[in-house]
């Protein structure tokens, strides 16, 4: 069986955990798809180079998900031939047998236009910087709350604002809005919009 399921959105609002926890209902293998930006980002030298000689032992590394691997990855998704060179891989990982689920900014809207399900999971800008500034230790992180906002305001609005792929919902992909609905909720909510859609195969 080939299933999709897209989950876009921006940065900490859920779609990871989300994705994941997709996955491991349905038994679908997971592809967090700013993974690959991510080792692109933080490998140097050529982005585009780097992008086309990408491995499955490039995501393996354990920096991929420091803050500085996030602004590298931001930088060099902006450009289109890098964008180009990661679509054949995530178009096979999104049609592999037994069900795959993506999530990004772009996989509804470009990378899978045809998923079976596409959600968009967001919330406000301030909620998402307070997430990851307790996930970094609240008041011992080493950045403010305010330092926290701006940097995700400065990346929604490069992510947002690029002219390749841009991050925005695809016309028919279901909201969750986490601001208002708890992660639990929102996990359950995705969950029942899958099954209601494998119900229908
Ligand atoms: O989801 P993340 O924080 O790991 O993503 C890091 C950056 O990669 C993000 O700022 C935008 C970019 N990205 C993208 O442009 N398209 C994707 N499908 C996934 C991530």
């Amino acid at each position: 069986m080939r299933f999709t399921v897209a989950i876009d959105g921006p940065a900490a609002a859920g779609k990871g955990t989300i994705a994941r926890a997709v996955a491991a209902h349905f038994g679908f293998a997971h592809l967090d798809t700013g993974l690959l930006y991510r080792a692109v980002g933080i490998k140097g030298g050529d982005p585009v180079a780097a992008a086309r000689a990408l491995t499955l032992n490039d995501l393996q590394r354990d920096d991929l998900r420091s803050l500085a691997a996030g602004e590298a990855a931001s930088r060099v998704a902006a450009l289109p031939e890098v964008r180009r060179a990661l679509v054949a891989f995530q178009r096979e990982f999104a049609r592999r047998e037994g069900g795959a689920v993506l999530d990004g900014r772009d996989i509804g809207t470009v990378i899978c236009p045809a998923a079976e399900v596409k959600l968009f999971v967001t919330a406000s800008s301030e909620i998402r910087a307070r997430r990851r500034w307790l996930e970094a230790g609240g008041a011992a992180a080493p950045e403010s709350l305010e330092e926290v906002l701006e940097q995700v305001r400065s990346r929604d609005a490069r992510d947002m604002g690029r002219a390749d792929a841009p991050l925005r919902p695809a016309t028919d992909a279901i909201i969750l809005d986490t601001s208002e609905l708890s992660i639990e909720a929102a996990v359950r909510r995705a969950i029942e919009r899958v099954a209601a859609r494998l119900s229908r195969r």
